[in-house]
């Protein structure tokens, strides 16, 4: 079997913060103890409710945060290692799409002058191609003619728009990974179909991986062959796409699920919604033992007291729960861990 492109191993991400005069300083559990692999070419998902450690996870793989504990493996390189010109390599290798893209335009440059950057950055170009390379990415990005667009400036852009040029930006030195940080969650219900499509036509063409971040485990399903499910900074259950769509195993993903919209309107009225208790709690003093056991219709005694460990359920599916999985099931058949 091929060595996946990124292994993730362990890693942990606590951010101090000082509570006051005296006080001893407390820490976030941003990113706790968690392990995902991406073979090349895959598409894999970070899902889970606001706070759960996906964007420091997307910062660490990044480097712009550093580390606690734990490993970042890059095609068999360990990241916190590279130096010199193999630390810029990965800066091209890895690129980030963000959630909202006005945010991430600078709003005085042009749309030539946006996509110039990163070739002008990495010295990455002959000058005079520039050009004639960021048009065709304009094409393939849906901005046709890709001239028409050269000089405008990013609020002269619809959202969608904008977010084709954040996409076109993350592609112009050729990434092997893309880390797309809730790509379609600013965008309208209508478009988002448009950009998740041309994100996996972009794939193909480029022969990319993505690590895809998000809360809505909707849009996990057409894009993504693996996904892990994070709360509270750690992943509870890590699977191959269809497994885990068909057979949820953690209650959290189960209310995750049971929150997507459903087109098919008999299927949405037999289906039970799981409406979760509560609040996540503040991951600056997360909960003993399961850490989900605050908001669990299923919780018992052991759950508040005994953390469950990551058990396999198929050779392809993996859940953190007292109550689910099985024994004697090898959790390191997992493709995805
Ligand atoms: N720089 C930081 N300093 C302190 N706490 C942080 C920092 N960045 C993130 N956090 C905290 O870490 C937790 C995880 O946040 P984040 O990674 O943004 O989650 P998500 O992207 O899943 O919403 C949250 O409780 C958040 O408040
Ligand atoms: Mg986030």
């Amino acid at each position: 079997m091929n060595r996946p492109l990124l292994q993730v191993r362990r890693l942990t991400k606590h951010f101090s913060v000082n509570a006051g005069w005296f006080q001893p300083s407390r820490h976030v559990h941003a990113v706790d103890d968690i392990s995902f692999s991406i073979r090349a070419g895959d598409s894999f998902a970070l899902v889970g409710e606001s706070g759960g450690g996906k964007t420091t996870t997307a910062r660490l793989l990044a480097k712009l945060e550093k580390p606690d504990d734990g490993s970042i493996l890059f095609d068999g390189q360990e990241v916190a290692e590279l130096s010199g010109p193999v630390l810029k390599r990965y800066r091209r290798d890895v690129q980030m799409i963000f959630q909202d893209p006005f945010e991430s335009l600078n709003p005085r440059r042009t749309v030539r002058a946006i996509l110039r950057q990163p070739f002008l950055n990495h010295d990455a170009a002959d000058k005079r191609e520039i050009d004639k390379t960021i048009v065709r990415l304009l094409n393939q990005v849906g901005m046709e003619p890709g001239e028409v667009f050269m000089d405008r400036y990013p609020h002269q852009l619809s959202g969608g728009q904008r977010q084709r040029i954040g996409i076109a930006r993350a592609l112009t030195l050729k990434p092997r990974l893309v880390i797309a940080d809730e790509p379609v969650s600013s965008l309208d219900i209508s478009i988002r179909a448009q950009i998740l499509n041309l994100m996996k036509d972009l794939q193909a063409q480029h022969n990319l991986s993505y690590l895809f971040i998000t809360h809505d485990l909707g849009v996990v399903r057409s894009v993504c062959d693996g996904v892990a499910v994070m709360y509270l900074g750690e992943i509870v259950e890590i699977a191959a796409v269809e497994s885990l769509f068909t057979t949820p195993l953690h209650p959290y993903t189960q209310a995750l699920l049971s929150a997507t919209p459903v087109a098919d309107p008999v299927k949405a009225r037999q289906r039970r919604r799981i409406i979760l208790k509560g609040e996540v709690p503040s991951a600056l003093d997360p909960p003993t033992g399961c850490r989900f056991h605050t908001r669990c219709p299923y919780s018992e005694k052991r759950c508040v007291e005994e953390k469950p460990v990551l058990r396999g359920f198929r050779p392809d599916h993996t859940v953190a729960c007292h109550f689910a999985g099985a024994v004697g099931v090898d959790t390191t058949a997992n493709s995805f861990i």
